[in-house]
């Protein structure tokens, strides 16, 4: 069994943060969301990977090299053009072959892996599998109608969804998905969409099995979605204290903090992790945080929030809460007159002031 990624895509819903960089390579507990995906196919067991790039593959090259961090084989699948998740499935046949695989997107986040959904899959006679979850929103899915538990109708983002059955974005195909994704034809907004290609299956009586989740999964999309998938992550995460903490300072609850870093006078009330060679000085960092490398918070508060690295976070009044900054951003507060906000932001980005 072969894995099929997808980290392609402009990532529109978190900018300005993927101006500059993948959506993918967005860190949660301040590693990449990509990682937690190639680690998911691992355990699974499966160890020849393919990964669909386009814009950013260069970034997405740079910080996933060859594999050899993982001990899994990576081939790299060019996309010239995001014209969908099946077109994706469509350049990828010279890489997967005869094989079956695993299509995972590379912004989804399953909390418990995939591992017991490939075994199911690899014991059952089934051309595809599909992962359901129950969801508030369906309208922004692909949305799924079974009778008596088999998949008769899936429609990609319905205005008004039959069901709240969404289709997670992790799916298992035989080779007969290259029949249904030469076959489809591009939907409304011009992409060939997966949920076509597995209609197609349905509706000429191949196997179709679907699954429905009960477990935690996340497609990261929004900056909402990234702070939930940062708390869920750092809630099941263990305390490590490799950096240097004085006697100033309070540790409470779960703490991660990586080497190099100094606190100083300061407290970080857990579950939070802050990465290498940070300094956190006369602060308070508290719970769910992520602060990645060579960030300083000093004089400030920070609360549920994620920070990029390279960020400097000084003498703000009042704490931060609930936001995503991006890499090498300073926030201050300065004396000048007149009193005033003073800012160099990036486009589409947003701030709330108090
Ligand atoms: C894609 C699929 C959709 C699926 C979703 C899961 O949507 O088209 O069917 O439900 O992934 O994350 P996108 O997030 O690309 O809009």
């Amino acid at each position: 069994m072969k894995a099929l990624i997808l980290s392609g895509g402009k990532g529109t819903r978190l900018r300005p943060i993927t101006y500059t960089g993948a959506k993918q390579l967005v860190p949660v507990a301040n590693k990449p969301i990509l990682f937690y995906t190639i680690e998911a196919v691992m355990a699974a067991g499966i160890h020849d990977i393919g990964i669909v790039v386009g814009e950013t593959r260069e970034e997405v090259r740079a910080a996933v090299g060859k594999g050899e961090r993982w001990g899994v084989k990576i081939t790299y699948i060019q996309q010239d053009a995001p014209l969908g998740l099946a077109h994706a499935v469509k350049i990828s046949e010279d890489f997967i072959q005869k094989d079956s695989f695993v299509m995972y997107l590379g912004d989804n986040l399953i909390k418990d892996g995939i591992t017991s959904f490939v075994d199911e899959y690899c014991k059952s006679d089934a051309n595809a599998q599909i992962l359901l979850a129950h969801v508030p929103n369906p309208q922004e899915f692909g949305v799924a109608q079974l009778k008596a538990g088999r998949v008769v109708k899936l429609i990609e983002k319905p205005k008004d969804p039959p069901t709240d059955l969404a289709l997670v974005g992790v799916y298992m195909f035989d080779s007969t998905i290259f029949e249904a994704v030469n076959s489809i034809t591009p939907s409304a907004r011009g992409e060939l969409e997966i949920t076509d290609a597995i209609q197609y299956l349905v509706d000429h009586n191949y196997k179709v099995q679907s699954h429905i989740i009960s477990g935690w999964w996340k497609d990261t999309g929004k900056l909402e979605d990234m702070l939930e998938a940062n708390r869920i992550i750092l809630d099941g995460m263990e305390t490590s204290v490799e950096g240097e903490v004085d006697e100033e300072s309070e540790i409470a609850g779960r703490v991660k903090i990586g080497k190099g870093t100094r606190i100083v006078n300061s407290c970080v009330r857990g579950p939070a992790i802050i990465g290498e060679d940070c300094l956190i000085e006369n602060a308070f960092v508290g719970p769910y945080s992520s602060v990645n490398d060579r960030c300083i918070i000093s004089a400030s508060e920070i609360e549920h929030s994620i920070i990029l690295e390279d960020s400097q976070i000084l003498s703000i009044g009042s704490r931060l809460e609930d936001s995503l900054i991006g890499k090498n951003v300073k926030i201050t507060k300065d004396s000048k007159k007149p009193k005033a906000y003073r800012m160099m932001v990036g486009d589409n980005s947003a701030i709330s002031v108090v």
